[in-house]
């Protein structure tokens, strides 16, 4: 089996490599990455070494870097590249769309002229917007963005279906919460309240801290995105839950715990605009179609986060040191 999986040297893109790896021995990956601020060839250095597993440096959204890389041949494409963080889409929403839609219909394009037999969008739950208490979105609830970032993932998701509906190509959606692990950009809010509180930095927390989320562990994720990707049924689109719903003050509580740190860390800052209150997934169309469920308790799960940024703190060390953090500090200057 040959794959391609772009934005592998990200987050959730370098876990499911390793997975892969480590699930499907005999597999060929490509990892086809253009390394933006996110990407990080040191996420997957253990590999590299390795004769079924190869690193292209490219652009989805670039007609030739897209086609060069396609010559070469694959059965199943998987594409995790994308800008990812809603706080940056707040300033600079064009990237979002220019990688997120445009990049994604682009591959779509040349992908379904070379012939493929499977295309999985990794998407997320927060193209279905916002969720009252005790509501749960399933794949047939309306599509309702309030990020630039959100409304680039929904975009994306509508012209893969129309790939799908109008060119009958094998696409399947997944749309997972959110995930934490290993590897995580400390810009995400695990990693990011984490790394600040480690240096005893403040963390500042969006207007009443009550935002809540579901968090599944990456690994999870990973089993759920190749289970979806063999088994799943072309046109359909999964969700990914884990039934760990926290509000971001509980989760910050529980960081600050285990890591032996005050409360008197947290800080409230206003709130960043259109933050989603709650995301609340049902996921029993994957449970009962494919038969999967996540496995980690959100307990076990942030320990075996915690106690990997704890041995890699160099990984993370070198992140934080570089241009990142001038948008972080000009962010929270903005919210005050
Ligand atoms: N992190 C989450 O909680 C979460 C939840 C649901 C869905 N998702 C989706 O999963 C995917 C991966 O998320 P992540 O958290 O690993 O993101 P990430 O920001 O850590 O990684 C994104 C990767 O994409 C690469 N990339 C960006 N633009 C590119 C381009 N134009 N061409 C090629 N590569 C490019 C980056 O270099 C980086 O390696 C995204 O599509 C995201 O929308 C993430």
């Amino acid at each position: 089996m040959r794959v391609l999986i772009t934005g592998g040297a990200g987050f959730i893109g370098s876990n499911f490599i390793r997975y892969l790896i480590n699930n499907r021995p005999d597999w060929q990956i490509t990892n086809f990455d253009n390394l933006t601020y996110a990407g990080n060839l040191a996420n997957l250095d253990d590999l590299r070494d390795n004769d079924n597993y190869r690193f292209i440096k490219g652009d989805i959204s670039n007609i030739d870097d897209v086609r060069a890389v396609l010559e070469s041949g694959f059965d199943n494409v998987v594409n995790f590249a994308a800008e990812s963080h809603v706080d940056r889409s707040l300033y600079d929403p064009g990237i979002f769309i220019k990688t997120n839609v445009l990049g994604t219909q682009l591959l779509l394009d040349l992908a379904q002229k070379t012939g493929i037999s499977k295309f999985l969008q990794v998407s997320t739950d927060e193209v279905y917007g916002s969720q009252n208490v005790r509501e749960y979105a399933d794949e047939k609830s309306p599509l309702l963005p309030n990020s630039p970032y959100a409304a680039s993932k929904a975009s994306a998701d509508l012209v893969c279906r129309s790939y799908f509906k109008s060119f009958d190509m094998p696409v399947i959606i997944t749309r997972s919460c959110n995930n934490y692990g290993p590897f995580q950009f400390p810009e995400k809010v695990i990693p990011f309240f984490m790394t600040r509180a480690l240096k005893d930095e403040i963390l500042p927390l969006y207007g009443d801290g009550l935002n809540s989320r579901d968090w599944i562990y990456v690994e999870d994720n990973c089993e759920a995105l190749l289970r979806v990707l063999e088994s799943g049924d072309p046109g359909q689109i999964y969700n990914i839950g884990s039934n760990n719903e926290l509000t971001n003050l509980d989760l910050t509580q529980i960081i600050l715990k285990l890591l032996g740190k005050p409360s008197s860390l947290i800080k409230f800052v206003e709130d960043r605009p259109a933050h989603d209150r709650r995301y609340g997934l049902n996921f029993d169309k994957i449970e009962n179609k494919l038969g999967w469920l996540p496995k980690i308790r959100f307990i076990d799960g942030i320990q075996k986060t915690i106690d990997w940024y704890l041995a890699n703190k160099q990984w993370w060390e070198n992140i934080i040191s570089g241009e990142y953090r001038k948008f972080y500090e000009q962010h929270y200057r903005n919210l005050r």
